[in-house]
């Protein structure tokens, strides 16, 4: 059988090694790093690998530019890399395709780390160009993913690479891996999912998926308005999927054969989304005035939400369940997150780039089992038990 090999189980010691890193960060306005974790957590893999004599040659994209664009230079992340780094010199490698710049590459002296600049510069990268994957690969000895933010993106660094040479997992792709799999393979029952979000048509996979481990569902954000219509509930002028409402109701009449718990919030607060002053304009879901807006979860079901979390013992949670980019619809996520580290006994995976964003308190974030690196890769992950770039490593 075709298996992944990891790093630490083979010898590699003295190669040029291609490394695919996540380090999409997300930045401040004014361009600054908010949150350095992507970069922090693959240093364990670069560590490993250096300590080895290998040369790296770093790739990772930085947002979704379409073509070559300054503001989204790795220049930043490098920088960033540098500091964790002092011993070695991070070097950005302008354009790989320019003829300088691969002989530059050819001559990368020990103590150096190249870093190519945004791959996504490239628009082979998206189309997953044969002869584009076939340079890169041609740049190195080996191929390491530690990746896994991205492993779910078809992409030419992520699975056309390693058609081409030896191919190897890193460190934090190890880990993200075993401990999804650990959670979600034999859950401690009760298993208890908090889903929120916009959509529900983008999530309907998942929550197929996720119906058949949890016990309890709790659904909040713009997701459960689509439940709520669903039920028959007139939620005002509130934002719902009108194409995804049979999808709804399918899916409550599932999750009533299975006996998996579907808990949708009873209470709302409501205001438009540019408000700065009241965010205390709190309605029962049967009692809403005609121009409602939810934009957050309301008290009585973030005790009803909290009692469920605190007696769970496996707990997964994707999604704000608030409009939470206005500071004034943000408590019930921010509850969420509070109720979730105050459960010790459970066992807690979290992910999702904007729930990670809607983390406010992030010294709290150590009372959590596993917060996942990846947004859309973990949830694909949970989905599926498996990613394109982690097909792409088993030789
Ligand atoms: P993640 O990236 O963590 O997987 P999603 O992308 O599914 O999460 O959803 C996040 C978005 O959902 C946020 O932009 C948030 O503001 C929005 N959202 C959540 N609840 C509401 C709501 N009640 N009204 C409007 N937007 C909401
Ligand atoms: C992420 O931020 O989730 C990963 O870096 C993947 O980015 P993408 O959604 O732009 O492919
Ligand atoms: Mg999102």
């Amino acid at each position: 059988m075709k298996k992944i090999k990891y790093i630490d189980e083979v010898d590699i010691k003295n190669k040029k090694i291609l490394l695919r890193v996540d380090f999409n960060v997300s930045l401040n306005p004014d361009s600054t790093i908010a949150d350095d974790a992507r970069i922090r957590q693959s240093l364990p893999t670069i560590k490993y690998l250096l300590k080895n004599n290998n040369r790296l040659i770093l790739v990772c994209h930085l947002d979704r530019p379409k073509c070559r664009d300054p503001r989204y230079s790795v220049k930043i992340v490098a920088k960033k890399l540098q500091e964790y780094l002092p011993e070695f010199k991070v070097k950005v490698i302008d354009d790989l395709l320019n003829d300088n710049d691969k002989k530059r590459i050819n001559q990368q002296e020990e103590n150096e780390i190249l870093f190519l600049e945004n791959i996504r510069f490239y628009r082979q990268e998206k189309d997953n160009n044969y002869q584009f994957a076939q340079t890169l690969a041609s740049l190195a000895d080996f191929y390491v993913n530690d990746a896994f933010g991205v492993s779910h993106r078809n992409d030419a660094s992520v699975t056309g690479v390693p058609q081409f040479m030896p191919s190897y997992g890193g460190l934090l792709l190890k880990k993200e891996i075993g401990t999804i799999l650990k959670i979600i393979k034999n859950p401690k029952k009760p298993v208890v999912v908090i889903l929120g979000g916009a959509k529900v048509s983008t999530k309907t996979d998942l929550i197929n998926r996720l119906m058949e481990m949890g016990d309890y569902l709790l659904v909040g954000g713009a997701m459960a308005n689509t439940f709520l219509a669903a039920q028959g509930f007139n939620l005002g002028k509130s934002f719902y999927e009108k194409e995804a409402l049979e999808e709804a109701k399918k899916i409550l009449f599932k999750a009533a054969q299975k006996n998996t718990v579907i808990v949708l919030p009873s209470d709302a607060v409501i205001g438009n989304p540019q408000e700065e002053q009241n965010g205390n304009n709190i309605f029962k879901i049967d009692n809403l005035p005609p121009n409602a807006n939810i934009l957050d979860i309301g008290p009585e079901t973030q005790a009803k939400f909290g009692a469920i979390i605190a007696k769970a013992k496996t707990i997964i949670w994707n999604g704000p369940v608030g409009y939470f980019e206005n500071p004034l619809f943000r408590r019930g996520t921010d509850f969420i997150y509070y109720a979730i580290t105050q459960n010790q006994q459970a066992i807690s995976l979290v992910g999702g780039g904007d729930t990670l964003a809607a983390i406010s308190k992030k010294e709290y974030l150590d009372k959590i089992t596993h917060v996942s690196t990846g947004g859309g890769a973990m949830l694909e992950f949970i989905e599926k038990g498996t990613l394109p770039g982690i097909e792409a490593l088993k030789q």
